[in-house]
C-alpha cells in the first residue's frame, strides 16, 4: 500500500507490504525521522491516534489493519536529541540524588553524637541552641539542617554549653557569598552575645561542606563571644580553653569526622592558637540590644534578603 508520512510539516510517500507489522513500519519511521517507536505517536487521518497496545496482535498486527491504502500518517515525537537531553537530564538528578544519600548515610554513620534522623531530639539540656535554621534561599536546605543538627548535638559542643550555662536563641549558617571579598572571609557570627550564632559550613561554591573540625573550631569561637564581645586577651584565653574542652569533654573525643567525599579540608588551622583564626570582627551588639536595631550590619533578616537581592542580580 501507498503511504503519505508526515513529520514536522513534511511529508514523505512511502510504500509498504500490506501485511508489515506496525513495529517494522515504526522502525521505518524512527531510520526517517531519528524517533524511536516508543516515543513515536501515529495520527492517521480521519481516525486518529494508533492505540497499538489496543490493536489485536499489538504491535505485530499487520499495517492493512491499522490504515489503508492511500492514508495520511502524522508522526508526532520528540526527537533524540531531546530524549538524550532527558535522559542526560535524568542521569545528573539520580547522581545528584545518590550523592545527596550517601553523605547522609555517611554522616549518620560516622556521626556516633549526631545521628541524622534522631538528632532531632538528643539535646535535654536547656543550655544549647534552641532553633536550628539553614538559609532558606540556599540549595540543599535538608544537607544544611542535618549539619547544624551536627552541631549542636555534638558532644563536645554540648558539655561546654551546659559547663557554662548558655542558651543560645538561633542556630543558622553563614551565606559565604555575603561574607567573602578579596580582603576577608568571614566564617562565623555571634549576635547580642548569644541571640544569633551564625556559622560557615558551606564551601564558598556551594558545592561541599566544610570540615567539621574546622567548623566546630568556629563554634568555640563564636561561643566565646557569648561573654566578651572584643577580642582582648579574656578572650582568646576563653576560646584556646574552649577548644581544648568540646575535646576533652567529649568521652569520645574529636577524631576527625568526615562528611562525605567533597568535604572543604580547611584551612587546617585546628592545632593552631584560636588567634591564627580569623573568623569576624567580633561579636555584634551588646547583651541588651534588639537584634536589627542601630547595629550598622542590619539585622539578620536584613542581611539574608540583601544577600537574596544580590543572587537575584548575578
Ligand atoms: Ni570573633
Amino acid at each position: 500500500m501507498k503511504l503519505t508520512v508526515n513529520f514536522k510539516g513534511k511529508s514523505q510517500d512511502v510504500e509498504i507490504e500490506d501485511h508489515l507489522p506496525v513495529i517494522d513500519f515504526q522502525h521505518k519511521v524512527e531510520e526517517a525521522t531519528g524517533i524511536p517507536p516508543e516515543m513515536q505517536k501515529l495520527l492517521v487521518a480521519k481516525s486518529g491516534m494508533v492505540k497499538i497496545d489496543k490493536l489485536e496482535h499489538k504491535e505485530e498486527t499487520p499495517m492493512k489493519d491499522v490504515t489503508k491504502d492511500g492514508s495520511k500518517i502524522m508522526v508526532i515525537g520528540t526527537s533524540m536529541d531531546k530524549i538524550q537531553d532527558l535522559r542526560d537530564a535524568e542521569q545528573e538528578d539520580a547522581q545528584r540524588k545518590e550523592k545527596m544519600n550517601k553523605r547522609l548515610a555517611n554522616m549518620a554513620k560516622h556521626g556516633k553524637r549526631a545521628v541524622v534522623s534522631r538528632d532531632r531530639n538528643l539535646v535535654t539540656s536547656e543550655y544549647t541552641f534552641d532553633r536550628v535554621e539553614p538559609l532558606n534561599f540556599l540549595p540543599r536546605q535538608e544537607e544544611a539542617r542535618a549539619y547544624l543538627h551536627k552541631i549542636k548535638n555534638d558532644r563536645g559542643v554540648q558539655a561546654v554549653m551546659e559547663k557554662y550555662k548558655w542558651k543560645v536563641g538561633l542556630l543558622t549558617e553563614l551565606d559565604p557569598a555575603f561574607n567573602t571579598n578579596h580582603e576577608s572571609r568571614k566564617l562565623g557570627q555571634n549576635r547580642n552575645k548569644g541571640e544569633v550564632i551564625e556559622i560557615r559550613i558551606r564551601t564558598d561554591d556551594y558545592g561541599g561542606w566544610c570540615e567539621f573540625k574546622e567548623v566546630i573550631k568556629v563554634v568555640c569561637h563564636e561561643l566565646a563571644h557569648n561573654e566578651f564581645s572584643e577580642h582582648d586577651r579574656n578572650f582568646w584565653d576563653l576560646c584556646n580553653k574552649l577548644e581544648k574542652e568540646v575535646k576533652d569533654l567529649d568521652p569520645f573525643g574529636h577524631k576527625g569526622q568526615q562528611l562525605g567525599a567533597d568535604v572543604y579540608n580547611g584551612p587546617g588551622l585546628w592545632d593552631q592558637p584560636a588567634e591564627n583564626l580569623h573568623c569576624d570582627d567580633g561579636g555584634i551588639g551588646g547583651g541588651s540590644e534588639v537584634l536589627g536595631g542601630s547595629d550598622e550590619e542590619g539585622s539578620l533578616r536584613d542581611k539574608m534578603l540583601r544577600a537574596a537581592e544580590k543572587r537575584r542580580r548575578k
